[in-house]
């Protein structure tokens, strides 16, 4: 007999129910005929929280990462089962684990240049999220391997496991015309996944700001390097509008639950538009550092970039880093953004304070946020 799976729709979400889904759901909901097999733990069930099963069974690549984890602690929350495919240390992976009601979060070795390895990881989920990224090359690891052809990879796998969930997290200042290579094949991954999967949902954020970021954590650790900050034209021809890292989760979050949302791309922006300069003087004044900015041209600021570079590990900073973070925001009227998921965006002087508290002295560190000046905002 041909396995028939009924899949219901609340409230947008994609859960796949076996045949015993409740009347109430049945009535209320769309009913589509699919031949996948689908796994019953992910019939729902519960009021919602961490211990009840929300209908979604999501793959999350690049879990481990910045971003990552407020997706999986999102996705945990609402009681998801979450696969988490990983290729570092075990214990790297210790504080995705309470994420999740026990069970639910699912650890799985993947090699992204293995096509059965992304096909497995994907092959019980009805959400296929991409969070691969890497803001320096590795000999390994080349931008048009994570950019480009990872995505690809998963893009395909995934409409080829008949999957109708796929997020794809791009830039917001992706262009094929960028000086930064990272931005350059953020556009052609970008337009890959799109060719590869007409229905992803490309998400273009701008910088991300929060507790593990290497944003507002970048330019308040300067500091170790002398109290002066080197910044090209002194910082007053870039513009920036950073978004907070959990709105971003959110607004994944309630992409996978919009069903208008597939196909779609959103330009994910805080609320203010701020100079480089503005901003970096607000996170000093913030930390209660002295803040001494030095104009420092490109050409001298890539050489200091490529000693940098020479770190096999993490490097501190990169030629392509300098770029990026000099490069101005770009704006795009006509994508939807935050607001279209319901989402209102909190702005840097509301959550800086989160980063920045322990870049503070000792002295500084209960002080209040208030005595900050806020930063002044632009509208170009
Ligand atoms: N952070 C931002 O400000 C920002 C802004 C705009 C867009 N984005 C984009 O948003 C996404 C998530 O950003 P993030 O800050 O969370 O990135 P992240 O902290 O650098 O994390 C990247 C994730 O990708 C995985 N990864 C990297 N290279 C890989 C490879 N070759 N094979 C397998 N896995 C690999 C990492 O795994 P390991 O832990 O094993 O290395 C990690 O889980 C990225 O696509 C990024 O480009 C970020």
């Amino acid at each position: 007999m041909a396995a028939v799976t009924l899949i219901c729709r609340p409230a947008g979400v994609l859960p796949k129910l076996s045949g015993t889904c409740s009347p109430v759901l049945l009535a209320a909901a769309p009913v589509t005929v699919q031949q996948r097999k689908i796994h019953h733990a992910v019939v729902p069930r519960g009021k919602g929280g961490r211990s009840s099963i929300s209908g979604l069974a999501a793959t999350v690549f690049g879990a481990t990462g910045f971003l990552g984890r407020y997706v999986v602690n999102r996705l945990g929350r609402m009681g998801s089962q979450v696969v988490i495919p990983y290729r570092c240390d075990q214990y790297d992976l210790m504080y995705l684990r309470p994420m999740g009601d026990l069970g639910q979060i699912i650890f799985m070795e993947w090699d992204p240049r293995n096509k059965e390895s992304i096909q497995r990881a994907i092959s019980h989920s009805n959400v296929v999220i991409n969070l691969v990224g890497r803001e320096w090359e590795t000999s390994n690891y080349k931008y048009e391997d994570v950019f480009v052809s990872i995505p690809l990879q998963i893009a395909r796998a995934t409409r080829e496991a008949g999957i109708k969930k796929f997020i794809h997290m791009s830039h917001l200042n992706a262009d094929i015309r960028s000086p930064s290579k990272y931005l350059r094949n953020k556009a052609v991954g970008e337009e890959a996944v799109r060719n590869e999967f007409p229905d992803a949902i490309i998400m273009k954020p701008s910088e991300l700001f929060g507790r593990e970021d290497r944003f507002l954590n970048h330019f308040a650790n300067m500091r170790w390097f002398g109290t002066a900050v080197p910044l090209i034209a002194m910082g007053k021809k870039t513009v920036k509008q950073p978004v907070h890292v959990v709105d971003v989760a959110k607004a994944i979050i309630n992409a996978i639950q919009d069903p208008e949302a597939n196909g779609k791309t959103y330009a994910l922006v805080g609320p203010n538009r701020y100079l480089l300069h503005d901003l970096v003087e607000y996170l000093y004044s913030v930390a209660h550092r002295p803040f001494m900015p030095y104009p420092l041209p490109r050409p001298l600021y890539h050489l200091v970039a490529r000693f940098f570079e020479m770190n096999p590990f993490e490097p501190w900073t990169t030629r392509d880093k300098v770029d990026r973070l000099h490069t101005s925001d770009l704006k795009y009227p006509d994508l939807p953004g935050l607001e279209d998921l319901g989402i209102t965006p909190a702005s840097i002087e509301q959550k800086a304070i989160e980063t920045l508290r322990r870049h503070r002295r000792q002295r500084f560190f209960e002080a209040a946020v208030g005595e900050a000046k806020p930063s002044k905002t632009v509208n170009f």
